[in-house]
């Protein structure tokens, strides 16, 4: 019988839990979306560990049928704006000039822990280490060295670095709901791997995930990590800014973000009212024009950030294609936003490929707001079933072992 895994992904607006069986195919066994509001999880960080730990414990229930429930491996999700992305160079020595040696995944290991050696800031932990780029002396750019003969192998790993004290509220958090988890992966990452095909990949690819509090991206070209960051803004951010514009309640603004918000107004098409049917207390109409302009401007301020990071990690150029996803995607017109901004091709994805990956009984909706997690879950099957082992060094531990192994199948 093959064993199962899970998945915990601490969204901004829900945890999602994935109970899956680990073998070559992803069969999903069941899976349990658990809303959580602002007072419990915000900006990606726990504000309520008691009420996080009993969602989970009753989610755990009903995804597993059980009330005690130890799946072998458990995989946390998260995204938080504090998390910092570092690049970095390793090294190791494998033979002298005279007499070159073979590449062992002794080296690779080797190379790949001296690309840890960096001085973070105090409380401060690395929490993925992706080799992102292998040379081995005058050859640059090898795929898998391994094998090979030389003399000195460089690694240039990307290390995902996180507040150990969030991460360990996560940690915390599940361990009161009864079930112990080491592995995390951080949701642009996953998000940028999982997500794209291997061509897009290749030809450099922009991923933007708008949730509620806050919005992922990451970029990979010529098959390399680039960049993976979370900021702190999302949908919520347009709702507060329509309360404060016409004078409405927050739950207003939702709705009428999801019912008529889009940012192409056409005068003949559209009328130019909307009507919010609340009687004569107050606001009873809005200007649709007006509607769309709150709503362009903040999410041009969130794709103006990104790209101003492009510019200044020199990728701007290196990426043809942006996909947007997560729930705010849904604002009708808004991969023409991105595309005036960025001035690449963009648009609006729908995790229906991901799905299609997965076998078993259990339905999963194709929306948007999922991306993040069905891109853990994949993420979290590809480097299980290579037999890694993925910690973050909240203790001692510092494994690293059979990363080579994750990255390439080898
Ligand atoms: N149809 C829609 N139009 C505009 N925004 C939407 C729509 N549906 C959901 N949203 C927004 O998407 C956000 C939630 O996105 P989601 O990806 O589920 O969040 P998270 O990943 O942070 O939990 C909320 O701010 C919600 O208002
Ligand atoms: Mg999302």
């Amino acid at each position: 019988m093959s064993e199962n895994f899970m998945v915990v992904d601490f969204c901004s607006s829900k945890i999602v839990l994935f109970l899956a069986e680990l073998g070559p195919e992803l069969k999903i066994k069941n899976w349990t979306p658990i809303p959580v509001d602002q007072d419990t999880i915000r900006s990606g960080q726990i504000y309520n560990l008691e009420n996080v730990a009993s969602k989970i414990r009753k989610g755990i229930e009903e995804t597993t049928g059980k009330s005690r429930y130890e799946p072998a491996d458990v995989y946390i999700g998260f995204s938080d704006p504090e998390v910092e992305f570092l690049s970095s160079i390793g090294m190791a020595a494998c033979g002298t000039p005279d007499n070159p040696s073979e590449i062992t995944e002794k080296h690779l290991d080797q190379a790949i822990t001296s690309s840890r050696a960096v001085k973070l800031e105090e409380g401060r932990v690395i929490v993925q280490t992706i080799p992102v780029r292998f040379d081995v002396d005058s050859k640059t750019d090898i795929k898998n060295p391994k094998g090979m003969l030389g003399v000195r192998l460089e690694v240039k790993s990307a290390l995902i670095t996180a507040k150990k004290s969030s991460l360990l509220n996560f940690k915390r958090a599940l361990e009161k709901a009864g079930i112990y988890a080491e592995r995390f992966a951080y949701q642009p990452v996953a998000e940028i791997f999982e997500l794209p095909s291997e061509e897009e990949k290749e030809n450099g690819i922009l991923i933007i995930d708008i949730g509620r509090d806050l919005t992922n991206y990451g970029v990979i070209t010529e098959n390399k990590l680039q960049l993976a960051e979370t900021l702190p803004v999302g949908g919520i951010h347009i709702n507060k800014d329509l309360k404060h514009y016409f004078n409405i309640t927050i739950d207003k603004a939702e709705e009428i973000k999801k019912k008529y918000g889009q940012l192409t107004f056409s005068e003949t098409e559209d009328s130019e009212y909307i009507d919010l049917n609340m009687g004569s207390m107050k606001t009873n109409k809005i200007k649709r024009d007006l509607l769309v302009k709150y709503i362009s401007e903040r999410l041009s301020e969130i794709f103006e950030f990104i790209k101003e990071r492009l510019i200044q990690n020199d990728l701007k150029d290196k990426i043809t294609f942006i996909k947007i996803t997560g729930g705010t995607s849904q604002i009708e017109g808004i991969e023409k936003l991105a595309e005036k901004i960025f001035n690449i091709t963009a648009e609006v994805y729908t995790p229906s490929r991901e799905i299609e990956k997965l076998t078993g009984n259990y339905d999963i909706p194709v929306l948007n707001s999922l991306c993040s997690s069905l891109a853990i879950l994949l993420f979290a099957h590809r480097n299980l079933t290579s037999g890694v082992s993925y910690s973050a060094d909240l203790s001692v531990m510092k494994n690293v072992k059979g990363i080579f192994k994750k990255m390439f199948g080898k």
